[in-house]
């Protein structure tokens, strides 16, 4: 590997820039957490997991709707690439949903039922143009959020399960990849602050609203909910979350704010690159070295 060339890469603007990868994960059952240090934020993640089966067929649609109105060709390639992209995330998530299912959580099959109710509501009854503008909503969120898990991957993922700490952080570089395409269609067919912000402000408030019926659900179910050492470390987790996305969150509501302004992570860029040469055997992520962009059982050594 010449760690020079994929340190001095870019991603370039356009549909170059994404790339429809398969990731065949193993998503093992087993009888603890899939990050036992950190059982709390996994079910933050378990919880925002449940909702990807709906949410992005619900994206995907609204782009389906939104192509025949697209005039820029250009646009067009960028919005094929991403339905792709979105169509293996949801499909993976839902594997991995399946097997918190087999686990025994009763609270996912409910949450789902109630996240397939929303989408398929937001779906047949808002406009197109609403339903674009809480896709940039979510999209917005969705790239500040995978810049936190990045910066913060070793914390967050240090010395956990291999297959999902991979299947979070492939989701959010593949998100970082497609960062331009809500907000490019949204600005072709209906441009103004306004609504965006509004796409924002509901999408953001509505995942994290059913994020957090689904944790309180999922730490019940373990009988950590109750507990006040759990409690706290779990305020712990979310206050140095919410402190990481604050200030990006912030920064889309500037009325010149545009996704492509937003620098790349150059883990994420190293670690797409890592899985593009080498292909899907490199899809699990060493979790003992986060800090590096390295597969489970490789010897490939990249400082960045
Ligand atoms: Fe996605
Ligand atoms: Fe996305």
């Amino acid at each position: 590997m010449d760690t020079t060339s994929v340190a001095a890469s870019i991603l370039p603007s356009g549909p170059d820039r994404m790339t429809v990868r398969k990731m065949p994960f193993d998503f093992t059952p087993r009888n603890e957490s899939w990050n036992p240090d950190k059982p709390e934020f996994a079910h933050i993640v378990n919880s925002a997991s449940l909702a990807m089966p709906y949410l992005e067929p619900y994206l995907i649609k609204s782009m389906r709707k939104a192509r025949p109105l697209i005039k820029d060709e250009t646009l067009l390639e960028e919005l094929d690439k991403y339905i792709k992209q979105e169509a293996t995330h949801y499909r993976r998530h839902k594997e991995f949903n399946d097997t918190l299912s087999a686990k025994g959580y009763a609270s996912v099959a409910r949450m789902e039922g109630t996240l397939a109710k929303d989408y398929a509501k937001l779906e047949s009854r808002r406009s197109l143009r609403f339903n674009l503008a809480y896709a940039e909503g979510f999209e917005a969120m969705a790239l500040a959020i995978g810049e936190m898990l990045i910066d913060d991957r070793e914390y967050l993922f240090g010395d956990s399960d291999s297959a999902v700490a991979s299947l979070i952080l492939w989701h959010f570089v593949e998100e970082i990849e497609h960062k331009n395409v809500a907000y490019d269609v949204l600005h072709h067919l209906h441009p103004g602050y306004f609504l965006r912000i509004f796409g924002l402000v509901y999408a953001t408030s509505h995942i994290f609203w059913r994020t957090g019926q689904g944790y309180r659900a999922l730490l019940k179910e373990d009988g950590l909910w109750q507990s006040s050492k759990s409690r706290w470390k779990l305020l712990k987790v979310l206050g140095r979350v919410m402190k990481s996305i604050i200030p990006k969150w912030l920064r889309i509501l500037r009325p010149g704010y545009h996704p492509k302004s937003v620098k790349d992570p150059s883990w994420g860029v190293e670690w797409a690159s890592v899985f593009d040469e080498g292909g899907s055997d490199l899809a699990k992520l060493d979790t003992r070295r986060l800090h590096e962009a390295v597969p489970v059982g490789s010897t490939i050594e990249m400082r960045l």
